[in-house]
């Protein structure tokens, strides 16, 4: 099992039509009429939006303006009003629903539970109600650092009901990267647990609370509410520290929506760049509404009797945007899974599968890869015959990998949805709609309607079909990032200025390397900038070379990505040392430890090796080309002749 090259792609011609039966009952019925939604789209997309704005979602307040575009700044449905969790509750309740289940959650021990939306509503409401007692307001940013519970997802609502912006920390990071986050949002209180169950084991999260709060880490923290989960043996600050279930008991079930302007901040989601320090991504209320229940309807052909399983963490935008919001919005049932494929239970998807006769399920290449490795036998020991959409995100996916998705699990009746898109897009923007659009393995076929995807070269000209160049969007769209928290320069440098606006036209740069062939469908080539994707999750080079070099026995540190058949890249460091420190394995080791301390075990790097130097340009800057070709036993490609010392190399290459 590979990595998709570009020779494999470019030799990938099979294409799969969708079901006829599923096609007849799905919201779009056919490539026409995609075709015909893609084009009314394109030639008016603020009527486009409008109308769906006002026929999907419910308003406290009309709109004035559609779209106000002032490049790079987005307004949508300027001086509207509405709240989100009225849209993803309190509508439910005056229908049928409000008995259904809403979050349907199996615990990774074997305990589950079920909220319908009236006991989410209720829920939502008391813990709104708990975080107005603590002080915190309207505008107020919350730190939601969580295990996979439903009290992640009631915590989310809870903040949206009352208009605090939520970040949401992914519980496999670590301490210092929670403190960084809570700094950077001046989070005014912070929810966690005291653990989760994952791979068999319990995880503490209070304790990294505690370490990025210790000796005022983030002094805007005023409150740490702590969900009961484990029952590990933590400490509770007194006066700072306070128990959820024992406020929640005592709370009122009554807190009406506060009303949002279409504009007013949602969410804040810290996800990693080029340079420097993860940013946090700015999402508002009213686009990033319309966007997710729109995207969630068409492209999971979503009905009222399915249940719906998005295998993410909420603390990734794929969970904020496809297990919490879209679903809900559309009065789906959102199953939500708290652990991961375990030694002991390789199984355990297929068992919930089966158990909740779950309908669609939503996972990463990376997953997909790690069953295609633990065997056959357990998803064929299962009934997976409710299955009708499969999904995958994240990077990606190689066509032996869909191939095996489609017929192992879908029984080679499912449409295989691969769904581009990324934090900053708040949802899905290059991807089929499983009644339409026919697929190929490894592609994400055609935009969303509204999205005016485009392939250009770095000058902003459009490039060939068939010829590779970097994903743009040319048109913006109601749940694209607003900006950087608190940084707008940083903003308009990253998506906007590396492909020069052309007569005041911008577009937005994605960073993606894409191809686009002779049907309009778009292969997507990974990264063109020093992010790196490992296993689904994007990581800085930058950051992990930060956490290395503030190792005392790092001098200098250059990260580059690797291909690996199982996490698609791993993390490769090239490390040299203070003369003070010699190379040793047990330094390895603990180079490697250090990054998960600064960053998380996600981070860890595959490997580490030490050099006497790196290899640089004249002007001092590490040559990383070079490095990408050692770390994956390639030759080096291109002309080393800017080098400023032609020995590190040979070195380099001996070394390895
Ligand atoms: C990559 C995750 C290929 C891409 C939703 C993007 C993909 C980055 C796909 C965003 C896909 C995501 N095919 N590559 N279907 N989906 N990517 O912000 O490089 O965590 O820029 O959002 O993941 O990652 P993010």
């Amino acid at each position: 099992m590979s990595q998709p090259t570009i020779e494999s792609i470019l030799q990938e011609q099979r294409l799969f039509s969708p079901p006829t039966d599923l096609a007849a009952q799905a919201e779009i019925k056919s490539l026409a009429e995609y075709e015909q939604l893609y084009a009314q789209a394109e030639a008016d997309p603020q009527a486009f939006w409008a109308e769906l704005a006002e026929k999907e979602l419910e308003w406290f307040e009309k709109w004035d303006t559609v779209l106000d575009w002032q490049p790079p700044f987005a307004k949508w449905f300027v001086g509207g009003k509405l709240n989100i969790t009225y849209n993803c509750l309190d509508r439910h309740l005056k229908t049928w629903r409000r008995n259904k289940a809403a979050l349907i959650w199996e615990g990774e021990p074997g305990d589950s539970r079920t909220l319908t939306y009236a006991q989410l509503h209720r829920e939502v409401c008391q813990a709104a109600n708990v975080l107005k007692q603590l002080g915190v307001s309207k505008g107020d940013r919350v730190g939601i650092y969580m295990p996979m519970v439903p009290e992640a997802a009631i915590a989310m609502l809870a903040c949206a009901r009352i208009g605090a912006p939520h970040t949401v920390v992914f519980g496999g990071f670590s301490a210092e990267a929670v403190k960084d986050r809570l700094n950077d949002a001046e989070a005014k209180l912070v929810i966690t647990a005291d653990g989760g169950f994952r791979k068999d084991k319990a995880v503490p999260l209070k304790a990294a609370v505690d370490q990025a709060l210790a000796n005022n880490g983030a002094p805007s923290v005023q409150n740490v509410l702590v969900v009961q989960r484990t029952q590990a043996d933590i400490t509770m600050e007194n006066g700072r520290d306070h128990w959820w279930h024992e406020l929640i008991a005592t709370a009122s079930a009554d807190c009406p929506p506060e009303p949002m302007d279409s504009e007013d901040m949602l969410f804040i989601l810290y996800t990693s760049g080029t340079t420097g320090r993860p940013k946090g991504v700015v999402h508002t209320t009213g686009g990033y509404n319309l966007y997710t229940h729109m995207t969630c309807k068409w492209a999971f052909d979503l009905k009222d009797t399915d249940v719906y399983w998005c295998t993410a963490d909420v603390g990734w935008i794929t969970g904020h945007s496809y297990i919490v919001y879209g679903p809900l919005s559309n009065g789906a049932t959102s199953l939500m899974y708290e652990g991961a494929p375990r030694t002991s239970n390789p199984g355990c998807f297929w068992d919930v599968v089966e158990k909740y006769g779950v309908n669609i399920f939503y996972t990463a290449p990376t997953a997909i890869r790690a069953f295609i490795k633990l065997g056959n036998q357990h998803p064929q020991a299962r009934d997976l015959s409710s299955l009708r959409v499969l999904g995958t995100v994240g990077e990606p996916i190689n066509p032996e990998a869909w191939i095996w998705y489609q017929q192992v699990i879908g029984g080679g009746q499912c449409p295989i949805i691969d769904t581009w898109w990324q934090t900053e897009t708040g949802g899905f923007m290059i991807t089929p709609l499983p009644g339409a659009t026919p697929t190929k393995p490894g592609s994400a076929t055609r935009p969303f309607p509204g999205i005016l995807a485009d392939v250009v070269d770095l000058d902003g000209n459009p490039v060939a079909d068939n010829d590779g160049g970097y994903l743009v969007i040319r048109h913006p769209w109601p749940s694209m990032m607003r900006t950087v928290y608190g940084d707008d320069d940083r903003f308009r440098r990253t998506y906007w200025e590396h492909i020069p606006p052309k007569d005041g036209n911008y577009v937005y740069f994605a960073g993606d390397g894409v191809r686009r062939d002779e049907d309009g469908y778009f292969w997507i080539m990974g990264r063109v900038d020093d992010v790196i994707n490992v296993s689904g999750h994007r990581l800085g080079t930058m950051e992990i070379e930060s956490a290395l070099v503030s190792h005392p026995a790092v001098a200098e540190a250059a990260v580059v990505g690797r291909p690996d058949d199982l996490k698609g890249e791993d993390v490769c460091a090239f490390v040299t040392l203070e003369h003070t420190h010699s190379p040793n394995d047990d330094l390895k080791t603990e180079l490697k430890q250090h990054v998960v301390n600064e960053i998380g075990a996600i981070a860890r790097p595959g490997e580490i090796r030490f050099a006497d130097a790196l290899p640089k340009t004249r002007s001092g800057k590490i040559i990383r080309r070079f490095l990408r070709n050692l770390a994956s036993g390639e030759d080096i490609a291109g002309d080393a002749s800017t080098m400023e010392d032609q020995s590190v190399l040979e070195k380099l290459r001996q070394g390895s």
